[in-house]
């Protein structure tokens, strides 16, 4: 079948390389030049594992090329949206414009029996609207929503092995086409068993951002549940750990720390708030303002830990931060915990030096005001202390006893409960955590 995939970020374009894997053509189509260049060269434009293998064995196969002119997409019969949804400056709604403006795009290009697939994250009731414009202008094509899931990090291993299919279809006689347009897409995909959520457009896009504000919630208790444990002396990775075995609740997502960050929940539940508060439903979500102040409380809960470990002052302390990136395996910086903590040891008076294995030439650019090194090392150099902000494996891993001779002070604050506590301490490091006891 023939593909086009709009917006070629980290969303799409791991969905395009990853439709040309399931045997489609594809076009990606992307306003940024240098982004398409890359792409067709084989080069990842941002750090995913495993994605670079992905794109150079789908172009080697001649079925998937990047373009900036939307002509190119012509000839596909199915569209995907994979665009951008960020908050708004000042606001906490979603900024569609790029979603807008790509439905617009495509409307040159669409013939009657065409199907747009929206997968970007949208304020529910924007698949409504969207679906008026295209079939006001193309009669006879369609519109269909069909959100993503996928982690970063994961990004290959999400796509091509989904734990759900959620199809947001018209409420017409076009849903069956557009059903069945979709499983081809996705017949490999469909063929494995995967769970299918079939539904009305509202719904589909509801599910998106009640998975993502469930996840920033379910974050956000433990780490409501580790303020209390600082309060009281308890130990909050033994209480995840405890209230994690009843498979009602789950361990995964209550690793306590800096909290989340990202391009995705911090932005998704304010868009649901703002969009609840639109449709006069907003009692329903206030809930979600206290998971972002839970969430932000973290970030400055971290600076007084370090004030603490740092016999009460920061002025003149050098800090080693390790970990720029949101999360492991990234090199995304959108509202890191670990930028935005640094950032705030610095305007306390610390010297701060921050390091990343990724995600450095993006923090250099957007945090110029930080100093950056190379490696954990050199980053720590006659530090008066250590901060894990970001759970890399090169920073799990590493020998706390070598580790300590680089240091002035054996002084070490886990930002995301990753370290083994007993080893540190055993190597003679002072540990703390949020959520643990001194
Ligand atoms: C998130 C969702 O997990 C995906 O399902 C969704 O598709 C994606 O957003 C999206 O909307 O596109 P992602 O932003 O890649 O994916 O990252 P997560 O793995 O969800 O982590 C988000 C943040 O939460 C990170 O800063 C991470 O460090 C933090 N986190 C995660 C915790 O603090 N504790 C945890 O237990 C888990």
């Amino acid at each position: 079948m023939r593909i086009s995939v709009v917006g070629c970020g980290y969303l799409g374009a791991v969905h395009a390389a990853s439709m040309a894997e399931l045997g489609h053509e594809v076009v990606g189509v992307d306003v940024d030049r240098s982004r398409t260049a890359a792409l067709n060269a084989a080069r990842a434009p941002f750090f995913e594992p495993g994605f670079e293998e992905l794109l150079a064995s789908a172009l080697a196969s001649g079925r998937l090329r990047f373009s900036t002119d939307i002509a190119d997409a012509r000839d596909a019969v199915v569209h995907f949206v994979c665009v951008g949804t960020p908050q708004k400056r000042g606001e906490y709604a979603a900024d569609l414009r790029y979603v807008e403006a790509a439905v617009e795009s495509l409307l040159e290009v669409l013939d009657p029996g065409d199907l747009v697939v929206g997968k970007s994250t949208v304020p529910v009731g924007t698949a409504a609207r969207l679906a008026d414009i295209v079939s006001g202008k193309v009669p006879g094509a369609m519109l269909a929503w069909n959100p993503e899931f996928l982690r970063e990090g994961f990004a290959v291993q999400d796509t091509l092995h989904p734990d759900r299919l959620v199809y947001g279809l018209p409420n017409s006689a076009d849903a069956d086409t557009a059903r069945a347009r979709l499983d081809e897409v996705y017949a490999a995909i469909v063929a494995a068993g995967t769970p299918q959520v079939v539904t009305d457009y509202a719904t589909a896009e509801m599910v998106k951002t009640a998975a993502n504000s469930f996840l920033a919630t379910k974050i956000s208790f433990i780490n409501a549940m580790a303020e209390l444990c600082e309060a009281t002396g308890a130990d909050v990775k033994l209480l995840a750990d405890a209230i994690g075995y009843d498979d009602r609740i789950g361990r995964k997502f209550l690793n306590a720390g800096l909290g989340f960050g990202g391009g995705c929940l911090p932005k998704d539940i304010r868009a649901f708030m703002a969009r609840a508060g639109e449709l006069g439903a907003d009692q329903a979500l206030t809930f979600l303002r206290e998971v972002d102040n839970i969430n932000m409380r973290r970030r400055i809960r971290m600076v007084e830990l370090a004030r603490e470990v740092c016999d009460g002052s920061l002025l003149g302390k050098r800090v080693a931060v390790l970990g720029a990136a949101f999360k492991p395996d990234s090199d995304d910086i959108r509202d890191s915990p670990a930028l935005n903590v640094a950032a705030q040891l610095q305007l306390q008076g610390a010297v701060v030096r921050v390091t990343d294995p990724a995600a450095i030439d993006n923090s250099r650019r957007l945090w110029p005001q930080l100093d950056y090194a190379d490696t954990p090392e050199e980053a720590a150099e006659r530090a008066d202390a250590v901060l894990v902000s970001t759970e890399w494996t090169q920073y799990r891993e590493l020998d706390p006893v070598a580790f300590g001779r680089v240091v002035k002070q054996k002084r070490v604050l886990d930002g995301r409960n990753a370290l083994d506590r007993d080893a540190w301490e055993t190597a003679g490091w002072t540990y703390r955590a949020l959520g643990r006891r001194a």
